[in-house]
This record gives structure tokens, C-alpha cells and sequence, in this order.
């Protein structure tokens, strides 16, 4: 349920997340009557700026291609319940002054209950004493807090582990919502539905058919001026550690009793459970060099020349489970390839030989983005005299069957959970335990702690990736269809 009387703050409002995706992912709701009736948009950063610099500033993000002068008014309308306030993220008498303003607000609401919503688009340095401040001058008497915080949490297990529990002393597990948006990208919703409301999908589901998967992530863009933050962090960390182990939880868990967020949380936590740390013989890093005219990792101002930060990894993944027990999930991302894709490969296993050779293996496809689809590629006899079997589709394009549906935004989705109080598609700390338990022992390694930092492979900027990535698949099980 929405509460009226809602204010959301919004930390960070000068920064990047906070233009680029909190701001018209909030905007994408107002417009489409979501928000809470009364609700009021509170941007804090520490940049001095009136409130119309800031209307100007978060709006500017927010697109209108056509003029449409329908989306013009609501931007307008928009900006009147947008205020600002500016402060320091360390001291109590900031937040005492965004406390005052929060109070000026509440005072014309027709009841006494005030609810806050408190999103922190911020750099990790800063999440705990935000968090604790807000707490300390900001939190509601009269109604509901709640706090959304986005990755990273911690760079290993440890520092994840001291994370939250700093933001713990203040904020309680059922007030946070940890953000992967990942969770509210509509294909991956979409994997409960197609899993567990197709029997035809659950009966091939395990390791009896399927032969090998692979997650992958491509991004046809460098790390454009985000160098100093990236070379911190690397892929692993930015994507695969998060946003698609969150995708394989929920590609392989078990069936949840319901559709509730905690028996949906325990199953993804049960299946990660059952996966062992990668080890480093079942990693393949990357890091693009010039190409296409476009300039290297190294040429970005923002890093270190000699870095050796991956901006590619694959990693091999296992599930000692009875269900998936001896199926390879390759889990791969890059920046800098050759296209901008996100999809989910599964491929079955040969069909029993005798009567057919050299045929295609079938295999879903599970496209997240762009243009979602789900297609499973199968073999079927060419048409005519011949009896000869050719590979095809069985296609599932979302453009073209739901033709009138807008698909949300995946922040506009969560914020909107969020505000309902639904934490299904937010990160439980359980969850984070173990992520940062598969791979911690990698990254480690990667990091320099056990020896010498391994060096990645470079790879041309818009290729599809290392020169070993072909081979590091394929000693996976992995067969090329015959078409391809
Ligand atoms: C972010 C990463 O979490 O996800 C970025 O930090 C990446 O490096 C982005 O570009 C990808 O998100 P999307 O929704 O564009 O696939």
C-alpha cells in the first residue's frame, strides 16, 4: 500500500545516479499517477543551489524527444513539489536543518502521520554516516521510514560484513532496501513466471537436459570518465558479483512455497549456498586496449597507467545441488565489446544420436535487454521433399506480442516497491553473504593479495572480447549451433 503523506529524500541529488536514473525514474512515476498523493521530493547534496537550479538540474535528464507539450506540463508540475536543501554528509546540524525543512513540508498535510523515504545515491564513504545522521534528526515519529541504499557494499566479505553492520545500528532489515536494479528489470521478473508457471519449462529444467548456461553482459562503451571508481572496483565487482549472480539465483532456486519476498529470499539464498568459491583456473579476465578508434582503458585519464584491473572477467560457476550438479554456469561481462546485450543461453544437451547426427543442440534464449525476448531454438524438417532438419525459432519478442505495453524502468519499478513496502526484489544481507563468499577468494587474487596481480588479456575495443574467450567456453561443454 502507498502512503500518502510521503516525503522522499533524495541524498546525492547533484550526482550521476541521482540525474540519470533516480530522478526520472521518479518522474517516469509522478507522470503516471504512482507516487503517493502529496508526495514531496527533498534533493540533498552539499553543492550550494536554489530550488529552481536544482528543478532545472534534475530535470534535465528526463527525456521528451517529441515536445510533448502533455510530458512538458508534468515536468513542470514536477518541479513544484521539488525542493532542495543543501548540506554536509558528516555533521548532525545538516541534517538538523534538512529535519526543519522535512517538518515545513509535513505541516500542510491534512493528517498527522508523516512517512520518509530516504534514497542514497551516494559514494560508499559516505553511506554510514548518512545513514546514521537520518536516523539520528531525520527518522518519522508519526509513520514509516524506510532507507535505500544501492551497491557497492564492500569490496570483500569482510568489508561488506562491517558495512552492514554500521548501517545496521541504525536502520532495521525490514526499513532497508538494498537496490540491485537488476531485480526490477522486467525480464528478470519475468524468470518466476516462465520457470514455475510452465510445466513444459520446469520439466527440462536441471541437469538431465541442460548441458551448459551462460549469463552475459555487454556494454558497447569504456568506462567514459568513471575510471576512478571502476579501477577501484573491476567487472567483477561492478556486474558479476551482483547483477548477474542475482539473475542466476534466480534462473536455478528451487521453487519458493510463495510468492511472499522472504520464501522467495530463502530459495535464492539456498541455491547460492550450494555454489563453492570460484576458483582462479575457472576465470578469464580481460582489458581493452585501442581499436575501432576508439582509445584504451589505459588512455582514460582517470586511471592508473599501469593498471591491471579486469574491464572483462568469464567465470565458470557450479551448483552442488541435486538438481545442477555438473552443469557449467559461465557468468561473463565486459565493457568496451562489440554490442550492448544482456541475456541468459541455455543450452540442452545433444538429442540422442542414431537416427539424426551432427544436429543442433536446442537452446533458450532469455534476452534482458535491449528488446526483451525468450526464443528456444529448435530443429525442424525443412519443408518439402527433403526430410533434412533445420535449426529455427520459437519466438517470444515482446515488441511484437505485447505491442500497447510500457515496459517500467527497472529503478522505477523498485522505487515503487519501495514505497509499497515490498521487499521481494531488494537485496536480503543474507543474500550479500554469500555472494561475497563465492567470490571473495578470486578477488583476492586478482587484487594482488596472494602473489603477483594476474595480467588480463587485451582485447580491442568493440571486438567481442579476449582471444581466449571462444576456447574458455567451449572446455565448458559449450557447442556452436550449426547455423551460427
Ligand atoms: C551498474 C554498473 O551497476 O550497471 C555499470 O555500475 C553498468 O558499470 C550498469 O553500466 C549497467 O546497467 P544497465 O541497466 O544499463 O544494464
Amino acid at each position: 500500500q502507498l502512503r500518502d503523506n510521503t516525503v522522499i529524500v533524495v541524498f546525492g541529488a547533484s550526482g550521476d545516479l541521482a540525474k540519470k536514473k533516480t530522478y526520472p525514474a521518479l518522474f517516469g512515476l509522478y507522470r503516471n499517477g504512482y507516487l503517493p498523493r502529496d508526495v514531496h521530493i527533498v534533493g540533498y547534496a552539499r553543492t550550494k543551489m536554489d530550488d529552481k537550479e536544482y528543478q532545472k538540474r534534475t530535470t534535465a535528464y528526463i527525456k521528451n524527444p517529441n515536445d510533448d507539450p502533455e510530458i512538458a506540463a508534468k515536468i513542470e508540475e514536477f518541479k513544484k513539489i521539488s525542493t532542495y536543501v543543501s548540506g554536509g554528509y558528516e555533521d548532525s546540524p545538516s541534517f538538523q536543518n534538512l529535519a526543519k525543512h522535512l517538518q515545513s513540508i509535513e505541516k500542510n498535510y491534512p493528517s498527522r502521520e508523516t512517512n520518509r523515504l530516504f534514497y542514497l545515491a551516494l559514494p560508499p564513504s559516505v553511506f554510514v554516516p548518512v545513514a546514521t545522521h537520518t536516523k539520528e534528526c531525520c527518522y518519522s515519529s508519526m509513520g514509516i521510514n524506510r532507507i535505500i541504499v544501492e551497491k557497492p557494499f564492500g569490496k570483500d566479505l569482510d568489508s561488506c560484513r562491517e558495512l552492514l553492520s554500521s548501517l545496521k545500528q541504525s536502520w532495521k532489515e525490514e526499513e532497508t532496501y538494498r537496490i540491485d536494479h537488476y531485480l526490477g528489470k522486467e525480464m528478470v521478473k519475468n524468470l518466476l513466471v516462465l520457470r514455475f508457471a510452465n510445466v513444459a519449462m520446469g520439466a527440462a529444467w536441471d541437469k538431465n537436459s541442460i548441458s551448459n548456461v551462460q549469463i552475459s553482459f555487454k556494454e558497447p562503451f569504456g568506462t567514459q570518465g568513471r575510471g576512478g571508481y571502476f579501477d577501484e572496483f573491476g567487472i567483477i565487482r561492478d556486474v558479476l558479483q551482483n547483477h548477474l549472480l542475482q539473475v542466476l539465483s534466480i534462473l536455478t532456486m528451487e521453487r519458493p512455497v510463495s510468492f511472499s519476498s522472504e520464501d522467495i529470499r530463502d530459495e535464492k539464498v539456498k541455491v547460492l549456498r550450494a555454489i563453492p568459491p570460484i576458483t582462479k583456473e575457472d576465470v578469464l579476465l580481460g582489458q581493452y586496449v585501442a581499436g575501432n578508434n576508439e582509445p584504451g582503458y589505459l588512455d582514460d585519464d582517470t586511471v592508473p597507467k599501469d593498471s591491471v584491473c579486469p574491464t572483462f572477467a568469464a567465470t565458470v560457476l557450479r551448483i552442488n545441488n541435486e538438481r545442477w550438479e555438473g552443469v557449467p554456469f559461465i557468468l561473463k561481462a565486459g565493457k568496451a565489446l562489440n554490442e550492448a546485450k544482456v541475456e541468459i543461453r541455455m543450452q540442452f544437451k545433444d538429442v540422442t544420436q542414431g537416427i539424426f547426427k551432427d544436429i543442433s543442440r536446442n537452446e533458450l534464449v532469455i534476452r534482458i535487454q535491449p528488446s526483451e525476448a525468450v526464443y528456444l531454438k529448435l530443429n525442424s524438417k525443412t519443408p518439402g521433399y527433403s526430410f533434412r532438419a533445420i535449426p529455427t525459432e520459437m519466438d517470444l519478442t515482446y515488441k511484437r506480442r505485447f505491442t500497447d505495453t510500457k515496459i517500467p524502468e527497472a529503478y522505477e519499478a523498485l522505487i515503487l516497491d519501495a514505497l509499497k513496502g515490498d521487499h521481494s526484489n531488494f537485496v536480503r544481507d543474507d543474500e550479500l553473504d554469500v555472494a561475497w563468499k563465492i567470490f571473495t577468494p578470486i578477488l583476492h587474487w586478482i587484487d594482488g593479495r596472494a602473489g603477483p596481480r594476474p595480467r588480463p588479456s587485451p582485447y580491442p575495443y568493440g571486438s567481442r572480447g579476449p582471444k581466449e574467450l571462444d576456447s574458455f567456453i567451449e572446455k565448458q561443454g559449450y557447442k556452436r549451433p550449426e547455423a551460427d
